[in-house]
Parts: C-alpha cells; structure tokens; sequence
C-alpha cells in the first residue's frame, strides 16, 4: 500500500492503442492506480476486489472512507458476480440505459470488500459507455472501483490534462480519450427499495425513468435542501458521497438566480464593482444550451482556478430535465451561495 510521501511516480499519459490498452490492464491486475476515460467525467480506476488497490484510490484522492465507490462492468451479465438479484425493475433501466450514464444501487455480494463498499451492504453498479475503458475491464480481468479522479471535493475531471493537474506523481497512468460527452457524472439510483429513488441526479433524468418504468420514481429529499451547518442531524443523503463539500473551487462563487434579465443585470452589476475593485472575475453564464453547461462546467471552474481569479459569478440555469442535474452541481460548487434577484 502506498503511504502520504511517495509522490514520485512516473505517472504515464497513455492512448487508445492495443500496446497501450495492455500496459494499463496489467497495472490494475497488478494492484496499481489508473484514470479511464468515460462519458460522463474520467474516473480513478482500481480492482474493485483487491482492498489494497482500493484503499489507494481513498489515499491519493483524500476520500473519506465511509464513501463507496461504484464498481464499473464491461457487459451486463456481470452484474451477476456483484449482486445476488436482478428485478424486473433493474432488468428494465440496465436495458434502456446501459452502457451509458446510470450507476444503479443493488444488493452487494460477500466478494466485494468493505473498503469498496464504504461499509455498506448496497453497491453501485456501472457500465460506462466508453469502448477503451469497458476493454480496459475485460483485459485486465478485473472489475474497476472508480470514484471521479479528482482530489476529494474538487471539481470533476473531463480530460486527462485534469486528471494529471490533480494526480501526477500519484498514480501509475491515466488513459486520454479526449474531453468526456456528457461532462458530469452519472445518475445514481437506488434500486433497492420498493419504488426507485434518485440519490445523484445526472445524465439519466427523472423522466426518462419513468417512461422507462411506467411509474412514478422518487427523489432523495435532501436533492431539494440547502444543508443547514446548524441541523447537520436531518440532512442525511443516501449516497454518502452527497453529505460531503463538493466541486469548490478556491474562488469565492455566487449563483444569481430569477428573472432572467435581472439576473444578467446583477452579473453585470457585481463584475463592474469587483473589477473596479481590482478583482479578477469569472463569469458563468450557462442558460443557452443544458448540453453545453453539463459539458463544460467543470473544466470552467478548474479553469478559474487556474487563472488565480477572485470570484466567480454564475447565472442559475432552469431546472428541468438535465437542467435539474447542472444546478445540483451548481449549488454545490456555490456552496448554497445564491443571490436571489
Ligand atoms: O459518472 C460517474 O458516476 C463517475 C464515473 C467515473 O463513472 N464516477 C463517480 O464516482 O462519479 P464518485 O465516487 O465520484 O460518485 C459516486 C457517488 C457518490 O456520491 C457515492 O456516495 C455514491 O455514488 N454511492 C456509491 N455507492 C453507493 C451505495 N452503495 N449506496 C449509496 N450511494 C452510493
Ligand atoms: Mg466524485
């Protein structure tokens, strides 16, 4: 296992070619650490079986260790090695949406350790819609634990050039497939219980299950909270992941929300007065394309990191359909720092 200061190794930056695909598979059978690509947002990959090679992905991302991680598949059927039951309702979402941006919550097999499963006897189950990675599964013989590759609570990483930003010298290799299609992670759902719940929005929206499940599914009531620092007691998301600072950036975020000509009015407004200040500003204005904002918001605020600015100021985007799911990551990199105008 690897301990804090070793820092030195030569973190390779491999392709898409056969050479390639077989060094990165023998350094996860092998136990090592390395990032894949997917269509949502790159992901640390290790043996999801091998506890040592899990309890390093915990180590170099400074993850708390009571937050799973998913496991990635490469063909459905292997989902039977993970979970002792496939219902009728997982049978239907695994056809509709997978490979592809779904991450479902299952009944979890002895096999799986407890450092992947974060302790809990649930595991989330994912088959990512990406060619390179699912070959990656198959080659190395192993199933791949993969939380986002990120320093805990930082943004998500959409190319390779984030991942080595955060993980140079940390870990064995990251695979470049160029920027990710969707750009935030999947939607997690909780399939054990008797109707579906949404614990992560992303991707896959809340109406696409319904139609896909013909009935109404619910939402994690916390999804709708602010989280109040005083009454830390009620809020208690299902995914552990959720309770946690997420995707801040250094600078100081504000999201302006409500009309929309006010809004653009008050961003205006606040970045005159802040660079008169002398301040380095940021704009995100995400309200032309949900498509576009799911894509590239976390390379924008990794990008205001980047350039040392002051302050970002970002325009809420409507809430529906993936729109739900870009103000969930919104809210979260704000830290609830909304400006109601
Ligand atoms: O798109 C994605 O899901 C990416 C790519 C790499 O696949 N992965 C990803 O992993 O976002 P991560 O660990 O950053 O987020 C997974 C979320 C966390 O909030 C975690 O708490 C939750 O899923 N989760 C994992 N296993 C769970 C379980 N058994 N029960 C409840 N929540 C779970
Ligand atoms: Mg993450």
């Amino acid at each position: 296992m690897k301990s804090f200061d070793e820092t030195d190794i030569n973190t390779l930056r491999l392709g898409e070619s056969e050479e390639d695909l077989e060094t990165a598979a023998k350094i996860i059978a092998d136990g090592g650490l390395v990032a894949f690509p997917t269509e949502t947002v790159y992901g640390l990959g290790a043996d999801a079986l091998n506890p040592d090679a899990v309890a390093d992905i915990y180590i170099v991302k400074g993850r708390p260790s009571d937050n799973p991680s998913i496991v990635h598949i490469a063909d459905p059927e292997q989902i039977r090695d993970l979970t002792p039951r496939i219902t009728e309702d997982m049978r239907k979402v695994m056809d509709a949406f997978w490979p592809g941006p779904m991450t479902m919550i299952t009944e979890a097999k002895p096999i799986i350790p407890m450092v992947t499963t974060g302790g809990l006897n649930t595991v989330g189950i994912r088959l990512p819609d990406s060619r390179i990675t699912r070959e990656l599964i198959r080659r190395s013989g192993c199933y791949l634990a993969g939380p986002s590759a990120n320093i805990s609570g930082k943004p998500s990483p959409t190319t390779a050039q984030h991942v080595l930003d955060d993980f140079t010298g940390r870990i064995e290799a990251v695979i470049d497939a160029g920027p990710c299609r969707v750009g935030i992670e999947s939607t997690v759902i909780d399939m054990t219980g008797e109707i579906p719940m949404i614990l992560r929005p992303g991707g896959i929206t809340k109406a696409m299950f319904e139609e896909v499940l013909g009935k109404k599914i619910l939402l994690d009531p916390t999804l709708n909270k602010k989280p109040d620092p005083e009454k830390q007691a009620d809020f208690k998301p299902k995914a552990p992941g959720q309770k946690y600072k997420h995707y801040a950036p250094d600078a100081e975020m504000i999201l302006f929300e409500g009309d929309p000509d006010r809004v653009t009015a008050a961003i205006d407004e606040e970045r005159n007065r802040r660079e008169l200040a002398g301040e380095q500003v940021c704009v995100i204005d995400f309200r032309g394309s949900k498509q576009t904002a799911a894509h590239e918001i976390f390379a924008r605020l990794r990008q205001a990191d980047k350039d040392h600015v002051n302050v970002i100021l970002a325009a809420a985007v409507p809430e529906e359909g993936l729109g739900f799911s870009v103000m969930n990551r919104l809210l979260k990199s704000a830290g609830y720092n909304i400006r109601r105008v």
